[in-house]
């Protein structure tokens, strides 16, 4: 049998009478990348946000890891091994770059010098070492993208939830990223990615679930995606924005 390790089922979000998400099902295996890709208030964040506990669902479940976490607080959701990346990143300016993943690693940890070693360790998985003593509020938008993934990897997540972590990169910061993700994933996490680069989604992504209007409109790999006549009408015709 195939393990999931993420299973969305049935998975509904209101926001008064607005529907962000519409039923949507899917599964993500283990080790996958998995794309989550979609228009413009498509409701992909929205579900990120109902898989990590900071939304309740309004219908429907999310399992993790085959335990029920649409319940869960988003600390609670993060101690079982899932992380985020948020699509407007924010370090915490003031503090230097080791602190804010040596922030990520006090989830895992308690002591400063444990969560030190974790932090210098995920720093050099995201190429950050040189800037490790600068304040994280004066780095640019493409290192502060490296500094987010860093923050979360040093909570040892199974799986990473990343939020456009190319949004605002150009195409060579954009192929670093996309070489760290392969990199994680060769470490053993899973990865969901919600992007509209769709060059960027079709090279890294093993499958893809496409939402439009809250709905699932398609699922697949990336070649039957792109070739999907419904995607290319909903999305890929153009008209969005990252
Ligand atoms: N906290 C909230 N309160 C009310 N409505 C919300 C909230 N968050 C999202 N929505 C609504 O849910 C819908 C889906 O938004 P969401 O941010 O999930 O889209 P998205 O697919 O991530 O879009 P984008 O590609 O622009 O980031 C939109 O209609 C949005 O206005
Ligand atoms: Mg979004």
């Amino acid at each position: 049998m195939i393990q999931h390790l993420l299973l969305i089922s049935h998975v509904s979000k209101h926001f008064g009478g607005n529907v962000a998400v519409s039923d949507v099902s899917f599964a993500v295996e283990e080790k996958q990348i998995f794309g989550l890709i979609g228009p413009n208030g498509a409701g992909k964040t929205t579900l990120f946000n109902c898989i990590t506990g900071f939304f309740p669902t309004t219908s429907g479940d999310v399992i993790f890891d085959n335990k029920k976490i649409n319940t869960l607080r988003p600390d609670e959701v993060c101690k079982l091994g899932m992380a985020r990346t948020w699509q407007r990143v924010k370090p915490l300016g003031s503090l230097t770059v080791l602190e804010n993943v040596m922030v990520g690693a006090f989830s895992i940890t308690n002591t400063t010098r444990e969560a030190e070693i974790i932090a210098r360790e995920q720093l050099q998985m995201v190429e950050l070492t040189d800037y490790t003593t600068k304040s994280a509020g004066s780095l640019s938008i493409g290192l502060k993208k490296k500094l987010e993934l860093a923050r979360v990897l040093a909570t040892r997540p199974k799986m990473l939830l990343l939020d456009e972590i190319c949004g605002g990169l150009n195409h060579t910061e954009t192929d670093i990223i996309l070489d760290i993700i392969r990199n994680i994933r060769i470490k053993g996490a899973t990865i969901v990615f919600i992007e509209h680069d769709m060059k960027a989604v079709t090279s890294i992504c093993d499958r893809i679930v496409v939402l439009n209007s809250g709905e699932k409109l398609a699922e697949g790999t990336p070649e039957e995606i792109t070739n999907n006549s419904d995607v290319i009408s909903a999305y890929l015709g153009g008209g969005h924005h990252a």
